[in-house]
């Protein structure tokens, strides 16, 4: 899978890209990227990036010209023409686009999954107040948020959401440790443990050192439900609403709600 970042700020995604998991994944192939500097697509000598908004108001936008030419250079193309393109030749469309915005759609889990699925993807990110409607209109696929907070600019934001795209990508992390984490199935994660037995005068449970399988796995099927029902009631909700809560899971929630 590859990433393309269109940013004013490459050096932030960069750092993203060349340490841990990730630059592993680039080692093997399974990832690669490409950092697309718009500054370098400016025309006038001072290589301006913002623009004034039509009809006033505070703050700067970024500037059209540099952007469109940034999404050029990446071989993006405005939708009406790619469409008309793929219709007549039969071919996929072009590179999914994404614009990185508080007034996204919310990331979830869903949506990562979803994500890991494409070959390309190219990332906006946004400085200042925004960008130009057209271009969202012309080029851009999705727009998502990663909170309902706003950041000074999308570089992290963009960044958020390839961490949580490329790690579902085949050949990245074990499918083991990608089942039994939180959201893959509705509920939060069961409290971990390592070494040493006690620490700070507080032990270990005993049942995770008792080696006993089907103990270890309701006790944790509980913890999990304990904790999404303190931190994340709205996805036991959920949950239940898909059916995804077994008859021992509904058993174990009126336990918990009791204080057993
Ligand atoms: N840019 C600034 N804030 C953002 C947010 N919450 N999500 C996505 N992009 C952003």
């Amino acid at each position: 899978m590859k990433f393309y970042v269109l940013t004013l700020f490459p050096e932030i995604p960069r750092a993203f890209f060349e340490n841990s998991i990730m630059a592993k994944a680039v080692e093997k192939g399974i990832i690669a990227y490409e950092m697309v500097n718009i500054r370098d697509f400016a025309f006038d000598k001072h290589k301006t990036c913002d623009d004034s908004p039509y009809g006033g108001g505070a703050g700067m936008l970024m500037k059209t010209e540099p952007l469109c030419k940034a999404l050029e250079s990446v071989k993006v193309k405005p939708k009406v023409l790619d469409a008309k393109k793929a219709k007549k030749s039969k071919t996929k469309k072009s590179k999914r686009v994404i614009y990185v915005t508080p007034s996204g759609k919310p990331l979830t889990q869903k949506l990562a999954y979803e994500l890991s699925q494409e070959e390309e993807l190219v990332f906006i990110c946004g400085r200042y107040e925004g960008i130009d409607q057209r271009i969202i209109d012309s080029y851009v696929d999705d727009e998502i948020s990663i909170g309902d907070y706003v950041l000074s600019s999308g570089e992290i934001a963009a960044t958020v959401i390839i961490d949580s795209v490329y790690r579902l990508v085949d050949g990245v992390i074990s499918s083991e440790s990608l089942e039994e984490e939180s959201f893959s199935d509705g509920l939060l994660e069961y409290p971990q443990y390592t070494r040493p037995e006690v620490f700070q005068g507080m032990k270990v449970p005993d049942v995770l050192l008792s080696g006993h399988h089907e103990n270890i796995r309701k006790w944790r099927l509980k913890k999990r439900l304990a904790k999404t029902l303190k931190n994340r009631p709205d996805m036991i909700s959920s949950a239940r609403s898909s059916g995804k809560l077994t008859q021992e899971a509904e058993q174990m929630i009126e336990e918990i709600i009791k204080g057993n």
